[in-house]
């Protein structure tokens, strides 16, 4: 590594801090003893210049629109991958071969059933209770039922708590659904893949077989894709931080699901396509670009613009074609489409979103894919949550394996009382 060093002056008094170079994307400053050698602190909110954490699973250039998980393009992985192989490829750091894929696809089966006494549990919830909110309480629960896979200093314990989580996450989900829509729950099938189990147990009934569409279960295997790890985000931050601390991982990963259900993280594309609705037909789209780049009205594009993209979203891209294939396979002739790619094409011709570099995101595509499956807006969440979970694991694990790793604790810029002598009650 260069010795490369950034200095720092504070009151005519100068420090070195040393500059650490990743493999790709920009260099960091290395600021670890920046408190014990000036007294201060750094004040960065939103961590909007902060690296919380060294990584090698996924890289983000949001300024070239460029996704890599493990250095394999996105764009790559959803065209000729399976969500089981992207979600090996996180775990281990490399494509399987045949027959490491065949062991990890049959392990991840054998774990799709949850304990029998989760199913009281789920009695426990209201009907109408949000998906997430079940989500969140199963998810957790977890650990009551799995105690011989929480020892989190156990490599092997690891390891399986790993692979439980990814394998019972659709079972969980759909059973999230059919409560709430007051069928019986399905047990999961061993004879189908990920994908297509999970669309059985949300849309299948016992009373007779259900068919598996193949270009319905392409399509969400694609999306599982597309939603498995976005580097160091709101939710998996959450997973590394309550991880730090030791706490198992079924712990963690309900507390990731807390923080993807609110709206400006996993909540987006339910907000989307509601606009979509919305705005109905493409002659009202030019009023809503208006709207949007109005300062006095609060009115946002929904599905437009990123924190990290300053160009277009790799994955929106992919969205938007299969949006396609799944409307041709389905026969479905939504209008809602055609407003959204006419909405797409007019923004992207706009002084306004061109000079604000605000271009659509994985959002913008993903509702409507997800409606004409048949899914309920409040599964969408739910939907990411599933998929996301094998990015949060591998985060997880990645964070526990390193020999450095110790507990998060930002600290702060106080500005409250300064010491002052209690008054007693009669006194105030
Ligand atoms: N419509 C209109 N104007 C927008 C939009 C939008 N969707 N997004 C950003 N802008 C404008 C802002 O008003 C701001 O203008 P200003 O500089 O004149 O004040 C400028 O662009 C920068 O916006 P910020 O909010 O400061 O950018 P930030 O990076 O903090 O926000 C965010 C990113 C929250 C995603 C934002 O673009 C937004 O609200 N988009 C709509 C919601 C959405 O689609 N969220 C999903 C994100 S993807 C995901 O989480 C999976």
């Amino acid at each position: 590594m260069a010795d490369k060093k950034a200095q720092l002056t504070i009151e005519g008094e100068t420090w070195d801090f040393p500059i650490m170079e990743g493999s790709t994307g920009p260099d960091v400053v290395d600021i670890r003893k920046l408190y014990g050698q000036t007294g201060k602190f750094t004040f960065d909110p939103g961590y909007k210049s902060t690296a919380s954490c060294e990584s090698s699973l996924t890289y983000i250039d949001g300024n070239k629109g460029v996704l890599l998980h493990r250095g394999y393009p996105i764009g790559q992985l959803a065209e000729h991958s399976s969500f089981m192989e992207v979600s090996y490829l996180l775990l281990n750091g490399e494509l399987p071969s045949a027959d490491e894929l065949y062991d990890f696809e049959n392990t991840i089966t054998r774990h799709t059933m949850l304990h029998e006494q989760l199913m009281t549990f789920y009695r426990g919830f209201r009907r109408d209770a949000h998906p997430m909110a079940i989500m969140c309480g199963v998810v957790g629960a977890l650990s009551a039922f799995y105690h011989d896979s929480t020892d989190i200093s156990d490599p092997e314990h690891r390891r399986i708590s790993s692979h439980r989580l990814i394998a019972k996450m659709p079972t969980i989900a759909a059973m999230a659904y059919k409560y709430a829509v007051g069928q019986p729950f399905l047990y999961p099938d061993n004879s189908l893949s990920y994908t297509g189990n999970f669309l059985r147990m949300t849309f299948g009934v016992p009373a007779e077989e259900y068919e598996i569409h193949p270009a319905v279960e392409k399509a969400m295997d694609r999306i599982f894709i597309l939603h498995a790890d976005h580097e160091q985000n709101a939710s998996t931050s959450t997973v590394r931080l309550a991880g730090s601390s030791g706490a198992n991982p079924f712990a963690c990963i309900a507390a990731g699901i807390a923080c993807l259900w609110g709206p400006a993280h996993g909540g987006a594309n339910e907000a989307c396509l509601n606009m979509l609705h919305e705005i109905g037909t493409p002659d009202r789209i030019p009023h809503y670009i208006e709207r949007a780049k109005d300062k006095n009205d609060p009115f946002r594009l929904m599905g437009f613009g990123h924190r990290v993209y300053k160009n277009y979203d790799p994955r929106a891209t992919v969205m938007q074609k299969t949006v396609r294939e799944v409307f041709d396979a389905l026969g479905v002739n939504d209008p809602v489409f055609e407003t959204a790619l006419q909405l797409e094409e007019m923004a992207l011709n706009d002084d306004y979103f061109k000079e604000k570099k605000l271009f659509p995101n994985v959002d913008f595509y993903s509702g409507a894919i997800l409606s004409a499956i048949g899914f309920p807006t409040t599964m969408f969440t739910a939907l990411f949550a599933l998929a996301r979970t094998v990015g949060w694991v591998a985060q997880w694990n990645e964070m526990i394996s390193d020999p450095g790793q110790v507990i998060g604790r930002p600290r702060q810029l106080y500005t409250g009382p300064t010491q002052r002598d209690y008054v007693p009650l009669e006194k105030r």
